[in-house]
C-alpha cells in the first residue's frame, strides 16, 4: 500500500461506519494556551466539553500536527530515531456522544488486522491501570473487550494486554482541558516478533505506539481536579507516518529483517531524492549506534531525516500562517529553520537550498492540505528570505562561537546568551556546534542570563510603579461604559498614590484605559468644588481604570461623586486611528496575503503605527494599492458593529491574535463585514468617520517585521494644510502660482548650476589676477622672497589655493596668507624646494605663528595650516612675518 492508498483507506473504513470525513484543523491553534495544533482533537474540545454542539455525532479525518514545543515536545529527538517527527499527520475516529470503548476498541482491530492485515500475533493492546494518587480507576471495560477480541483470535490475553498509569495510558492535550484513560495499539517489530510486550513503551524502535484511542471522560481543571464530563467521547489518533513506515519497510508484513522507519515510506522518499541531487550524498538507511559518537555516515542520514521533516513542517506552518519570527511560536520555527540550516551546511548544501525543497513539500502533501499549493510561492519567498538573513550571520556567527570558546574550551553562559542576543543564535544551534566539537555549554547558566533579560524586558515595560500600598485596599475591576458614552456620574472609591502622581479610581468610567495598543483617555474630572485634569488613564492588575491626575487632592475623599468628561475631539481622534488600523490590517493580508499578522500596534490621536509579520519591503506599487483600498472602504462609509461572545463562539472568520490571552467572552469588531477582529478598543460607528488615510512610511524593525505608520482623519487634515501652506509660502517666495512651482525651481536649478560654473570661471580668474598682485608685493631678504598678506577667503581651502597659486606663480620662496573664515584666524604657510633648502619650514612657520593666535597648527615643510581664535592679532602677526 502506498501511503495515499493507506490514508484514503483510513478515512473510506470510518465513512463506512457513518463518521463524516472533516478537513484537518490549520496548525494555528484556537486555544490560546497552545503553540501549535497538537492532536487531531484540538478542533473539537468545545464539543467534548459540551459547551457547542457536534455537527455531526462521528467525525474522521487527517489532522496536521506539530509537536516541537510545549507539552509535547519531539524536537530533539527528530532525525536521531526513526519515528518522532516535528510535523505528522494524525489520523483519528470520534465519537462526540454517541458511541464509545466497544466499538472504538472493535473497529481499531478490524481496520488493522483485517483491511491492513497486520499480523496479529504482532500487536499489544495497553490498558490504563492508575498509580498511586492517579485519577480515574482501572480500565476494566476495556480490558473486557481486548480480552474478547484476543482470545478470539487465539492469543494469550495475559501476553496481549499490557498495563500502563497515568504517564502512558491517561491521554491529556495540555495541563488542563478533557482527558480520559487511553488504550494504545502498539506493534512488535523485531525479526522474530515474539518478544511477548516486553518491549511495550519502553523506547524500542521495534515496538512502536501506532494508535491510541482515548476514552474522553473529564475535564482537567486549572486547580488539578478531574470533573467528571457530562458526556462520554472517543479520540483515536494513528500516526501515519508510523504505520506508512512499517507497511513500507515490512514491505506489507511479508518481510521483519530490517528495522523499522518511518523514513521509509513513500512520504520522505522524494525529498531523499531531491536531497542527493542537491548534496551528491545518498540516504543509507543507517541509525546511530552511539548518540554520543555518531559516525560519518550516520551524520548524513540523521541529516537527510532532519531536513525532511523540518521541510515539510515548515512549509505546513506557513501555509496556515505560522511564520518564522521572535516570540512564541513564530521562534520555534525560526529556531527549527536554522537548526536546518545548520544540519544542511554540514552536508555541503548552500543558501537557499532549504527553500528549495518546498515544492517537493507541496507536491507532496498539497493534494490533501490544498492551501500549500494556494500559498508554494509566499511559503518559497519567507523561507529564502529567513535562509538570506540567517546566512549572513551565520558565518560571523560561526566565527565567534570559534572566538568564544574559553580557555578550558567551553562556553560560558554568558558567551551562549551574546551568541542568541546578538547574532540570533538559538541555544540549541550553540549546543549543536559544540556537540559536534565535543564541548560544554553551560545551559544554566544561559538560562539565568535569558531570565535576566526578561527580568530587564518588565522592567521597561512597567510604565508605572503603583504603590498599591498606599490604596484602601479596594481592588475590584472597573466598569468601562466608554463604548457608549464619554461622560458618566460615578463615585470615588479609591486615591492611590504613586512615586510622582496621584490616581483616582471610580467605581464606573467612560475614560478608556491604555490597552492593545490604544492610548489612555485625557478630560477632566470635576467634584463639588474641586477640579483636576486627567493626564492619562491606565489599568492596574485588578483591572482597576487608575485616572492619572496632579494637583492638590486635600479636599476629596472616597465616596463623594464626581462628574468624568473624556476630551471627546480627542478620544474621535483615537478612535479613528484604531478603526483605520483594522481597515489597514484587512488591506495588508489582501495584497500581501494571509501570512500578514499584527505584531503590534500603536493609536493615539495623531498617528498609527502597525507592526506586522512580513518577509520583505513592501513595493511602491502594493503600497499604493493598499492605500486604495483601504480609502475606497473608508468612502463606502461601512457601518461597525461589536459585539461581545463566547471565545469558541466567534465567528470562524474573526482574526484574533495569539499569544494574547483571551477571556472565555471576547468582543468582536466588525467593519463592514470584510474586516473582523477581537478587540477590546474603541471605535468609530461607520468607516466615513475615519475620513481619508495616508500611509507616511513603511520601513523594517526586524528579520520578517514590517512597520506601516500613517494618518487619517483631522491629522491628516491638518498634514495637508501644513503642506499647502507650504506650496503657497513657497510659490510666494518663487512669485510663482502653485501649479508651476515645478517649473519654476526647475529653471532656477539650471539657472543656479549656470551662474555657478560661471561663478567658478570668475573665481579662478580672480584668484589668478590676485595671486599676481601678491607676487608683486613679495620683498626679499637674504636672496629669499617673501610674500605675506591678509587676504578675503570664503574658507581654508579657498586660502590654501590661493596660497598654492601664489608660491606657483613666485617660484622660489615663502608664502604666507592669513584671513579670518567664519569668526577665526586661519594661516597658510608654503616654503618652494629652494626655501626648504635652506632650512625654512612651513610647519614651524605656522605653529610659531598660530600660537600667537592662541591656536595652533602645523604640517609638512612644504606646506602646512591652522588657525587660531585671537582675530584682532591676524594683521599683525602676518605683517611682521620675517625670515
Ligand atoms: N488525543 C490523542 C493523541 O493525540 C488521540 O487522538 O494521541
Amino acid at each position: 500500500m502506498t501511503s495515499e492508498q493507506i490514508r484514503q483507506s483510513f478515512l473510506d473504513f470510518f465513512e463506512s461506519k457513518k463518521h463524516s470525513i472533516v478537513p484537518s484543523a490549520p496548525l494555528m491553534p484556537d486555544a490560546p494556551n497552545l503553540l501549535f495544533t497538537n492532536a487531531g482533537m484540538n478542533q473539537f474540545v468545545p464539543y467534548f466539553l459540551g459547551e457547542r454542539e457536534a455537527p455531526y455525532p462521528r467525525a474522521t479525518d487527517t489532522q496536521k500536527c506539530i509537536r516541537a514545543g510545549g507539552k509535547h515536545n519531539d524536537l530533539e529527538d527528530v532525525g536521531l530515531d526513526t519515528y518522532h517527527h516535528t510535523f505528522f499527520e494524525m489520523l483519528g475516529n470520534w465519537s462526540f456522544g454517541d458511541y464509545f470503548k466497544q466499538e472504538a476498541i472493535e473497529w481499531a482491530w478490524e481496520l488493522i488486522t483485517e483491511v491492513w492485515k497486520f499480523p496479529k500475533e504482532r500487536l499489544y493492546a495497553s490498558v490504563y491501570k492508575p498509580g498511586d494518587g492517579e485519577p480515574a480507576n482501572f480500565d476494566q471495560e476495556a480490558y473486557d473487550f481486548w480480552k474478547a477480541i484476543f482470545e478470539k483470535a487465539g492469543l494469550d490475553p495475559d501476553i496481549h494486554i499490557v498495563y500502563g498509569n497515568k504517564q502512558d495510558n491517561f491521554w491529556m492535550m495540555g495541563d488542563t482541558g478533557p482527558c480520559g484513560p487511553c488504550s494504545e495499539l502498539h506493534v512488535d517489530l523485531t525479526p522474530e516478533g515474539n518478544t511477548k510486550g516486553s518491549l511495550v513503551n519502553a523506547d524500542s524502535p521495534y515496538c512502536i505506539e501506532i494508535w491510541n484511542l482515548v476514552f474522553i471522560q473529564f475535564n482537567a481543571t486549572p486547580d488539578g481536579d478531574f470533573v467528571p464530563l457530562k458526556s462520554k467521547h472517543v479520540d483515536t489518533g494513528m500516526g501515519f507516518e508510523r504505520v506508512a513506515g512499517i507497511i513500507a519497510t515490512s514491505k506489507n508484513f511479508t518481510d521483519f529483517s530490517t528495522p523499522p522507519s518511518n523514513y521509509n515510506s513513500d512520504l520522505f522518499t522524494s525529498f531523499f531524492d531531491q536531497l542527493t541531487s542537491l548534496s551528491g550524498h545518498e540516504y543509507q538507511r543507517t541509525l546511530p549506534e552511539d548518540l554520543d559518537n555518531i559516525s560519518e555516515i550516520e551524520m548524513k542520514d540523521v541529516i537527510f531525516r532532519v531536513l525532511a521533516d523540518h521541510a515539510r513542517c515548515l512549509s505546513c506552518s506557513i501555509a496556515d500562517g505560522i511564520l518564522p519570527g521572535n516570540e512564541g511560536r513564530n521562534y520555534v520555527l525560526r529556531r527549527i529553520l536554522r537548526r536546518a540550516v545548520m544540519y544542511g551546511r554540514r552536508l555541503g548544501l548552500e543558501n537557499g537550498f532549504f527553500a528549495q525543497l518546498v515544492p517537493t513539500a507541496v507536491k507532496q502533501l498539497g493534494q490533501v492540505f490544498p492551501e500549500l499549493e494556494k500559498q508554494q510561492g509566499i511559503i518559497q519567498k519567507i523561507i529564502q528570505s529567513e535562509e538570506d538573513s540567517f546566512s549572513r550571520t551565520l558565518d560571523r556567527g560561526i566565527q565567534l562561537f570559534e572566538n568564544t570558546l574559553t580557555k578550558d574550551g567551553n562556553i560560558s553562559g554568558e558567551e551562549a546568551f551574546r551568541l542568541f542576543d546578538t547574532f540570533g543564535f538559538p541555544i540549541d544551534l550553540t549546543q549543536l556546534l559544540a556537540k559536534q566539537k565535543g564541548i560544554y555549554v553551560d545551559t544554566e547558566a544561559f538560562n539565568v542570563e535569558m531570565e535576566k533579560q526578561r527580568d530587564r524586558a518588565r522592567a521597561s515595560q512597567k510604565k508605572t510603579d503603583i504603590l498599591v500600598a498606599d490604596s484602601n485596599g479596594d481592588t475590584e475591576a472597573t466598569t468601562f461604559l466608554g463604548f457608549d458614552t464619554l461622560a458618566d456620574e460615578a463615585e470615588l472609591i479609591d486615591i492611590v498614590k504613586a512615586e510622582d502622581s496621584s490616581y483616582l479610581v471610580f467605581n464606573h468610567t467612560p475614560f478608556y484605559a491604555e490597552m492593545g495598543g490604544q492610548v489612555g483617555d485625557t478630560g477632566a474630572i470635576e467634584f463639588d468644588g474641586a477640579h483636576f485634569d486627567v493626564i492619562d488613564t491606565i489599568k492596574d492588575d485588578h483591572g482597576r481604570f487608575l485616572h492619572k491626575v496632579s494637583g492638590d487632592l486635600a479636599s476629596i475623599s472616597s465616596g463623594i461623586e464626581a462628574n468624568l468628561i473624556v476630551d471627546h475631539d480627542r478620544r474621535r481622534s483615537i478612535e479613528r486611528h484604531h478603526s483605520a488600523t483594522h481597515v489597514l490590517h484587512w488591506a495588508l493580508r489582501k495584497v500581501l496575503g494571509t501570512h500578514v499578522r499584527q505584531a503590534g500596534s500603536y493609536v493615539d490621536s495623531e498617528r498609527l503605527r502597525f507592526d506586522f509579520a512580513h518577509f520583505e519591503a513592501i513595493k511602491p506599487e502594493e503600497l499604493a494599492e493598499i492605500e486604495k483600498l483601504c480609502n475606497e472602504h473608508l468612502l463606502d462609509n461601512s457601518i461597525v458593529r461589536w459585539f461581545e461572545t463566547p471565545f469558541d463562539q466567534k465567528p470562524n472568520d474573526v482574526i484574533a491574535f495569539f499569544g494574547e490571552k483571551y477571556g472565555d467572552v471576547v468582543r468582536v469588531v466588525d467593519i463592514g463585514g470584510f474586516s473582523k477582529e477581537l478587540c477590546g478598543g474603541t471605535h468609530v460607528r461607520a468607516t466615513g468617520e475615519i475620513g481619508l488615510i495616508k500611509i507616511s512610511s513603511e520601513s523594517a524593525i526586524a528579520a520578517g517585521t514590517r512597520r506601516i505608520e500613517a494618518i487619517v482623519g483631522n491629522s491628516l487634515y491638518s498634514h495637508i494644510n501644513e503642506i499647502e501652506q507650504l506650496i503657497a509660502t513657497a510659490s510666494q517666495s518663487l512669485s510663482t502660482a502653485p501649479a508651476d512651482l515645478l517649473k519654476k525651481i526647475d529653471s532656477l536649478l539650471t539657472r543656479n548650476s549656470e551662474l555657478e560654473k560661471r561663478l567658478k570661471k570668475f573665481q579662478q580668474k580672480a584668484s589668478g589676477n590676485l595671486a599676481n598682485d601678491l607676487v608683486k608685493t613679495a620683498t626679499e631678504s637674504d636672496g629669499l622672497k617673501i610674500v605675506r598678506a591678509e587676504v578675503q577667503a570664503s574658507d581654508p581651502n579657498a586660502l590654501r589655493q590661493l596660497g598654492a597659486n601664489v608660491l606657483g606663480k613666485l617660484g622660489e620662496g615663502i608664502v604666507v596668507l592669513g584671513a579670518k573664515v567664519k569668526g577665526k584666524a586661519s594661516i597658510v604657510a608654503f616654503c618652494s624646494k629652494g626655501a626648504i633648502g635652506a632650512g625654512h619650514k612651513a610647519g614651524d612657520i605656522v605653529r610659531e605663528l598660530t600660537i600667537r593666535l592662541d591656536g595652533k597648527g602645523g604640517g609638512k615643510p612644504d606646506f602646512a595650516m591652522g588657525g587660531g581664535t585671537n582675530v584682532t592679532k591676524l594683521e599683525e602677526v602676518i605683517n611682521t612675518f620675517q625670515r
